[in-house]
């Protein structure tokens, strides 16, 4: 019986974090720290004829200015292997293939000195007229990519023209996109130091190791001669689940001045450099029977990329999986602009394409004049429809009527601009969540100290999310350890391998490995107590035996117990030491593995101004077991947050002109604030999976981001009786009528 897991215990780095004493990348000092500036293109497209550094090199205080005219050969520039490897800017040559890409690096003894003197670069450029900056007519060129993370392109069941043909009531809509960019609190930095061969980075990284292959690829070095440091990030969200081309750089540029060197992004430098979510145009064509069955969907869709490497926003994933529809067919097709590459922007894929999906059932519905969550209960996916494989665990009707009765659903009003207080329209919606499990193998040690404490590691990340708090507690319940007397360590290339923090797999990967390895040290410190004839417990069988807080009990008679410290001191002092690897099995071959929820939002319209509030939110989740109640209950309202902000704010604004985006700064970029946000209602049903990992955890990262943009713009239609089709949802569209 679990006792510590799935309490809602206080974040174990939760002091240290609000005492300032939780150090970041970009915090770490080092004796005679150098610091570095980047400076990123003014142009979108074209060639730079030269770089006047002359009076920046002569400043006081200036040690380098990097520009691909002194810029070392590096071996691995070119051979990256993307996505988790970017195509990177390393100026080894003088092309310009967005604005904001990195074209020199300025290195002085103080940051002030360094960013005087990197506006004294004088650069000249031999600019394209004709940079790619409008998705619109550059979609005639889009072309077909290679599968990302083996992901099919293109999926067809059944007979798509008969099922459309089939169904006599349709929706045929396209639905728009912005790009976004990830605006953590803390942007990317590095620090980067050498001793002789061996390098240290202190980096902003959601993966240690993946930082460590990726740099030492590069570099042309070792990976063993790479040591990435990351105890803390403030905030990931996929952008620092790549390493991008300033960490490769503050790397040389440390390496050439003999001197660790610091290089942060400005918050400008966020935009472009560093990924972002892409634009997207999804084309939906949905048709249903008048009772609501669907027989035929299509989901075609298009993102831009850059010019460098193809990255795709995997829309579609989520229309494979989520409905019985019989017959489908979808697609992806990439788009290139001279803007940079985007990457993981928290569920890539399926927050954008849960926002197409779920709004054309939304307006499907309204077809069949039939309640949106019957239209889903309706054609609710028994089984995986793609593959025809039984689900792992699904709990998704019950997220549906759980989320309905929460909410108040039944009070909902069927029409369209039918429900007001006054001169404020109110408006209800919802839409089904989802998001796959992910899980890779995962490895860690657990150690019993002579002073009765545990040290649990693992090379994993903690991004915010609350890892070192889960894993204290995985790791204390199978210790039989008081939380208190338990430490985890993670972020560091030389632990226990890890995977990266992605696709949000971490909880799921590592928890089993910490668990088996404290397991392992457990079962260390009782067969030494047994073995022991100074112990009370000497003797007694290993099946009569437990640990409770940290001493060896017998079960039968709880008065025979021995301390872990004292076992150990009187078996010679040593550590116990136990290290173990958790690995994906066969099971994907059997069963399909997803979490799901259902959302609800309650939206207030002014009538005459078209503000758009966002008065609640319900969300129900069906996400394996939960590791603890508060982090988990955290992550899903961060993921409610930032749905709203997709609904009703964020955007990157691009000057076609220029290629420039023109917001880029987190005064004009808008994301929520605590005014922005009403109230929000979480509950997980907690039931464990019983197929997917030892503790029956699944991920709970990205999920609750997804449905939430749907969910909000279906009760804006609600609400107002205009539909929006092109995010955000801002007042001067729902006044366009
Ligand atoms: Mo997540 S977008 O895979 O960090």
């Amino acid at each position: 019986m679990s006792t510590i897991i799935g309490q809602p215990m206080d974040r174990t780095d939760g002091v240290l974090k609000v005492t300032g004493q939780a150090k970041y990348a970009a915090e770490f000092p080092e004796a005679k720290l150098a610091h570095a500036v980047l400076v990123t293109s003014t142009i979108a497209r074209g060639t730079i004829a030269s770089i006047d550094t002359s009076r920046a090199q002569s400043m006081p205080g200036v040690l380098l200015v990097l520009t691909s005219r002194n810029m070392p050969g590096l071996p691995g520039a070119k051979s990256a292997s993307p996505p988790a490897v970017r195509r990177l800017s390393l100026l080894q040559d003088n092309e310009v293939h967005y604005s904001n890409e990195p074209i020199a690096v300025v290195v002085a003894d103080t940051l002030e000195r360094a960013t005087d003197a990197a506006r004294q670069l004088r650069v000249a450029y031999q600019a394209s007229s004709n940079p790619v900056t409008d998705f619109e007519s550059a979609r005639a060129n889009a072309h077909k990519p290679a599968p990302q993370q083996g992901r099919a392109v293109e999926t067809l069941r059944g007979d798509i023209d008969a099922g459309l043909q089939a169904g006599t009531v349709r929706v045929d809509a396209v639905y728009t996109t912005p790009m976004e960019h990830h605006n953590p609190m803390e942007p990317h930095a590095t620090m980067a130091a050498w001793d002789g061969p061996d390098l240290t980075l202190y980096d902003t990284t959601q993966g240690v190791t993946n930082a460590q292959a990726a740099v030492a690829k590069i570099l042309g070095m070792k990976p063993e001669n790479v040591h990435v440091i990351s105890p803390f990030l403030g905030g990931g969200f996929g952008c620092k689940g790549s390493v991008w081309s300033h960490t490769a750089l503050c790397a040389v540029a440390a390496k050439e001045v003999g001197r660790p060197v610091r290089l942060a992004l400005t918050r400008p430098q966020m935009f472009g450099p560093v990924g972002g979510r892409p634009r997207t145009e999804q084309h939906m064509v949905l048709a249903a029977h008048p009772d609501g069955t669907l027989t035929g969907m299509r989901h075609d869709t298009y993102a831009n990329t850059s010019m460098i490497e193809d990255w795709t926003e995997t829309c579609p994933m989520v229309t494979r999986m989520l409905y019985a529809v019989p017959n489908q067919a979808t697609s992806w097709r990439l788009v290139r602009m001279n803007v940079g590459t985007p990457t993981f922007m928290r569920a890539p894929g399926e927050m954008t394409g849960s926002f197409a999906l779920e709004t054309s059932m939304d307006e499907l519905a309204y077809a069949l004049q039939m309640d949106p969550v019957a239209l889903r209960l309706k054609n609710y996916a028994e089984v995986e429809p793609q593959e025809n494989k039984p689900w792992s665990s699904k709990h998704l009707r019950e997220c549906y009527h759980v989320g309905a009765e929460k909410f108040g659903w039944s009070r909902r009003t069927d029409t369209p601009r039918s429900m007001r207080d006054g001169h404020t329209l109110i408006g209800m919606g919802m839409a089904t969540v989802t998001y796959p499990a992910n899980r890779s193998d995962a490895s860690a040690l657990a150690r019993i100290l002579p002073d009765g404490n545990a040290i649990v590691v693992s090379g994993t990340q903690d991004i915010g999310t609350g890892t070192y708090t889960i894993m204290t507690q995985v790791a204390a319940e199978a210790l039989g350890f008081p939380v208190e007397r338990v430490s985890f360590g993670l972020g560091d290339s030389r632990l226990p391998r890890a995977p990266g923090s992605g696709g949000s797999q971490s909880a799921a990967s590592v928890s089993p490995a910490v668990r088996e390895a404290a397991s392992g040290a457990r079962r260390r410190l009782i067969e030494l107590a047994l073995a022991d004839g100074g112990s009370p417990l000497h003797g007694a069988s290993p099946d009569d035996v437990t640990v409770v807080d940290g001493w060896v009990v017998s079960r039968a008679d709880p008065t025979r117990r021995d301390p872990a410290a004292a076992i150990i001191a009187r078996a010679g002092g040593q550590p116990i030491e136990a290290e173990a690897s958790a690995k994906r099995g066969e099971e994907r071959e059997r069963y399909a593995f997803h979490s799901f929820g259902a959302v609800f939002a309650e939206v207030h319209v002014d009538a005459d101004l078209g503000t758009i509030r966002v008065a609640r939110v319900v969300g129900v989740y069906d996400v394996g077991r939960v590791l603890n109640a508060k982090t988990a209950r955290s992550q899903l309202m961060g993921g409610i947050v930032w749905g709203v902000g997709a609904a009703l704010e964020e955007e990157t604004l691009l000057d076609a002109r220029y290629g420039r985006f023109v917001n880029a700064n987190l005064a004009e970029y808008h994301v929520p604030v605590n005014a922005d946000i009403g109230t929000i209602d979480v509950t997980v049903l907690d039931v464990p999976d019983p197929h997917f990992n030892s503790l029956g955890a699944r991920g709970i990262g990205e999920i609750a981001i997804t449905g939430v943009v749907a969910a909000i713009g279906n009760a804006v239609y609600h609400a107002t009786g205009v539909r929006v089709r092109d995010l955000p949802i801002t007042l001067d569209k729902v006044m366009a009528v």
